[in-house]
């Protein structure tokens, strides 16, 4: 890990260059490409406190923040505010990706915000220098949450919607964010959809091996023989690198250079697991252009390509090729470009909003998930708490505090808290760092069957699962519930 950082830090700032000229190929840029913005958001700026929490600082002025709002929806003044808690990227990625917020906004005459995290998209509060130490060290979540909570009460005031109830939704980190907002901020936020949340993984509450074994099951469960296929391949690539034949791992795995020390392999193995982990993530029943583009059920489609002939080293190369060559204008892959190893083992996609992420990555949000050759299909690739706090003092001068996420947020003694969902997709990776089981009568998990990564945030389409359209509807049952009561408790007349 030491080794890596140093190259970490050339890399990442070479692949900025890179993906502005190549936005569809650059994979994971995490920004949104080919897609029509929807032309029902306004994207406006809201002038926000650089340091809530130190009046005497390099932050005490104002940055620019970015939002999207609709009003297209909202009964003026009485409806409620449907408010998404942005996560590590550009906001329009999310809003384009969160269909089911503004349709449910249309059933319950909602007005809807889609906020930009700070450091990530539009919203950097030092410009190109927010990158830099120190500026960088006023990304936490407790900021994020002072944003939101500020950026709600004064949008609240300017758009006459003091009396509205607010609710707040997230995916994955944003959802981690929106359980979050809840619990620290009751007055302002009368319930959660936290969609895909790890909130207890994330707070070094689960088992390393958890992450990457989902993965694998996801794959083993289409059949037990594509896993064994990655097995397989994985075992051949690691015998061709003993004998050191580099040469053949280049013209096997189409490498733009040939490999050349323990390292490079070690970043092929990296690269080659990102691509299996982006389609078990984003494994949905049809096609999208979320953190790249993905064809439908690509768990499926990796499979047929994990399994098609006897030849298991071209095999994986085609299946690596359905993440890394989706738009196929790719003449090579290049180990150090496509990807990139960083504090969280399950991948910092690319550019600016990557740097923002490991450096999150390397504080607040324990990502220590490991693979082992044993428990999952992958190579064994440990990645330890030492091991980041030695990658973390290197890269960005912190050292990591693994317990505070648990500490201020409550751990998983949730049960006093109130109104929030927390919606998990069977397929999904992510699903067993967070919560599964219902806490309370207000505390509600809801499993979906056969949905990838945050699916109920997606609009509808017709290839749902029964089980995401009825998850769907329980939440709106739920929010419509808790949006009559704090009309209740704000005096609105109902
Ligand atoms: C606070 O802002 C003022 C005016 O922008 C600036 O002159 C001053 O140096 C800042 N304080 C700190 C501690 O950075
Ligand atoms: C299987 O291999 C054949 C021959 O190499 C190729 O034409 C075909 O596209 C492959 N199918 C899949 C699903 O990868
Ligand atoms: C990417 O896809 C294109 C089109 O299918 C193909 O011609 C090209 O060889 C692929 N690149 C790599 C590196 O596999
Ligand atoms: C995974 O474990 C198997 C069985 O012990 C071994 O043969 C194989 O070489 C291992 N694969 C890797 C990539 O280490
Ligand atoms: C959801 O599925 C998990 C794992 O299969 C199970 O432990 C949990 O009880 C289920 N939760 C609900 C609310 O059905």
């Amino acid at each position: 890990m030491s080794k890596m950082s140093a190259l970490l830090v050339t890399v990442t700032l070479l692949c900025v260059q890179v993906l502005h000229g190549l936005p569809h190929t650059a994979f994971q840029s995490k920004k949104p490409h080919g897609v029509n913005r929807e032309p029902q958001f306004t994207e406006k700026y809201f002038s926000q406190t650089v340091d809530h929490f130190n009046f005497n600082s390099m932050g005490n002025g104002t940055f620019s923040q970015r939002y999207l709002i609709t009003e297209k929806y909202w009964k003026k003044g009485h409806g409620p505010v449907f408010f998404y808690t942005g996560n590590e990227g550009d906001v329009w990625e999310f809003a384009l990706n969160s269909g089911f917020i503004t349709e449910l906004a249309a059933q319950q005459g909602a007005l809807v915000i889609f906020a930009e995290h700070r450091y990530y998209g539009k919203s950097l509060p030092f410009g190109k220098d927010s990158f830099k130490i120190p500026q960088i060290g006023l990304l936490t979540v407790e900021q994020a949450l002072a944003d939101y909570a500020v950026m709600i009460t004064e949008l609240k005031q300017q758009l006459a919607a003091t009396q509205c109830p607010v609710i707040v939704f997230g995916g994955s980190y944003g959802g981690m964010l929106s359980v979050y907002m809840r619990l620290k901020y009751p007055n302002i936020v009368a319930g959660a959809l936290a969609a895909s949340a790890p909130i207890l993984s994330t707070a070094g509450m689960g088992d390393p091996r958890q992450f990457f074994r989902d993965v694998t099951d996801d794959f083993a469960s289409v059949t037990p023989e594509c896993r064994d296929a990655v097995r397989g391949a994985f075992h051949q690539l690691k015998e061709l690198a003993e004998h050191q034949d580099y040469s053949r791992i280049q013209s096997e795995f189409s490498l733009c250079k040939p490999p050349s020390s323990a390292q490079d392999i070690h970043q092929l193995n990296g690269l080659l697991r990102n691509a299996f982990t982006l389609m078990a993530m984003l494994d949905y029943p049809y096609s999208t252009h979320f953190m790249g583009n993905m064809p439908a059920n690509p768990v499926k489609v990796a499979c047929k390509t994990m399994l098609n002939g006897s030849d298991l080293l071209s095999n994986l190369r085609n299946t690596a090729a359905i993440v890394y060559n989706a738009t196929g204008v790719l003449t090579c892959f290049d180990l150090y470009s496509l990807y990139l190893e960083c504090a969280d083992p399950t991948g910092c996609g690319l550019g600016f909003d990557s740097m923002a992420w490991d450096y999150q990555a390397c504080t607040e949000i324990n990502l220590c998930y490991e693979s082992n050759n044993v428990t999952d299909m992958f190579p064994s690739m440990p990645f330890t708490e030492s091991d980041r706090e030695r990658y973390c003092s290197k890269r960005w001068s912190v050292v990591p505090r693994p317990d505070w996420l648990k500490i201020q947020f409550w751990g998983d003694a949730l049960s006093t808290a109130s109104n929030i969902i927390f919606s998990n997709g069977d397929l999904d990776p992510w699903a067993n760092g967070g919560v599964r089981k219902t806490l309370s009568s207000s505390l509600i998990a809801i499993n979906i069957s056969e949905g990838a990564h945050h699916l109920d945030l997606r609009g509808s389409n017709d290839a749902d699962p029964v089980s995401v359209i009825s998850a769907r509807k329980t939440e709106a049952d739920l929010i419509a519930q808790w949006v009559k009561m704090e009309k209740i408790r704000l005096g609105q007349s109902l």
